[in-house]
């Protein structure tokens, strides 16, 4: 018998019962340690790398495949071959120009969109459904110039963006208040990169604004000074890793693979992606970063937070730049 008081679910079964396939481009550090994280974390059933390093992509999986005992069930391959990609449900792109220490990512830009035009016309012709994520920097012109390449949806490829720096932020906001990472509601918008910016007039702990909060774990008030401080060291984070480790690989690893469980799950989550803005706080015609619902289709609705004079200069400030860089490789 059907049940019945049974409440409507937020997540539905799948429709389907086809195993979830991720496919990754690119086994370099970013690459790798995303399919480690999809595999640990039983984010989708078949995970695949593919890169064009024959011998490093083909090592790569196999070290990740020997450990699926001790992970939820998966299957894990890797190929210098597209074709392994075929119907993948998810592509993410890591493939890219790799930022030297002292280098922006925005230096990258020429190497990397180069790189986007020669690899998505492969791609789209063995997965032409799959929802599509840019994690290659400069994340933000690489997918408003991977749009334009290939003309896909806003809704169906979008970049990893600012969820990475949001994370960084909420990490510190937790040190300072003693308080949860997963109860800090705050977000950083924006370009993932130099110009980022976060939105501390919408931010919250619990449902308190954190404007309220008042003296820190250090015994100093969280007000402007604090706020400037913990910003500043989030948009630095990047470079103190490189430096010390020459890349950074695991946060993302772990940032992009939530990203792609929102996709996978139908999850309707927010999180701070990277997408074709159309007139969102009167910036178009430009990807970057805002709190964004992430569900099957992708990227779904971008959400209007409260946000101040000075974030929203700074965002329009850092909009123009990109627009600028887009431009000058020609898009
Ligand atoms: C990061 O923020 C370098 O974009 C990379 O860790």
């Amino acid at each position: 018998a059907t049940p019945t008081n049974v409440p409507e679910s937020l997540y539905p079964a799948r429709r389907d019962s086809r195993p979830t396939k991720v496919a990754i481009i690119g086994a370099g550090a970013v690459g790798s340690t995303l399919a480690y994280a999809c595999v640990i974390r039983g984010v989708a059933r078949e995970v695949v790398l593919q890169d064009i390093n024959k011998q490093r992509v083909e090592a790569e999986a196999l070290d990740i495949a020997h450990g699926i005992q001790f992970t939820p069930a998966a299957s894990v391959a890797g190929s210098d071959d597209v074709e392994i990609c075929r119907d993948a449900d998810v592509v993410v792109i890591t493939a890219g120009a790799k930022q030297k220490p002292g280098q922006s990512r925005l230096d990258l830009a020429g190497t990397t969109v180069s790189i986007m035009e020669k690899i998505l016309p492969g791609l789209l012709a063995v997965a032409p459904h799959a929802v599509y994520i840019l994690v290659a920097n400069p994340v933000d012109v690489v997918t408003y110039t991977s749009l334009k390449i290939s003309g896909l949806s806003p809704t169906q490829m979008f970049g990893s963006g600012t969820v990475l720096d949001t994370s960084r932020l909420r990490y510190l906001v937790s040190l300072e208040t003693g308080t949860a990472v997963q109860n800090i509601h705050a977000y950083v918008a924006g370009e993932h990169g130099d110009s980022e910016v976060p939105l501390w007039a919408s931010a919250v702990i619990g449902n308190m604004p954190l404007s309220r909060w008042g003296t820190t774990k250090s015994g100093v008030p969280f007000d402007a000074d604090l706020c400037a401080r913990i910003g500043h060291e989030v948009m630095e984070s990047a470079y103190k890793i490189i430096e010390g480790k020459g890349v950074t690989n695991y946060a993302v690893g772990l940032a992009v693979s939530r990203i792609i469980a929102a996709v996978l799950n139908d999850e309707q989550r927010v999180l701070t992606i990277s997408t074709l803005l159309d007139g969102w706080e009167g910036i178009s015609d430009v990807c970057m970063s805002v709190p964004t619902i992430v569900g099957r289709e992708g990227a779904g609705r971008r959400l209007l937070p409260y946000i101040s004079m000075a974030e929203r200069d700074a965002l329009t400030t850092g909009a123009i730049h990109l627009r600028d860089i887009a431009r000058s490789l020609g898009y």
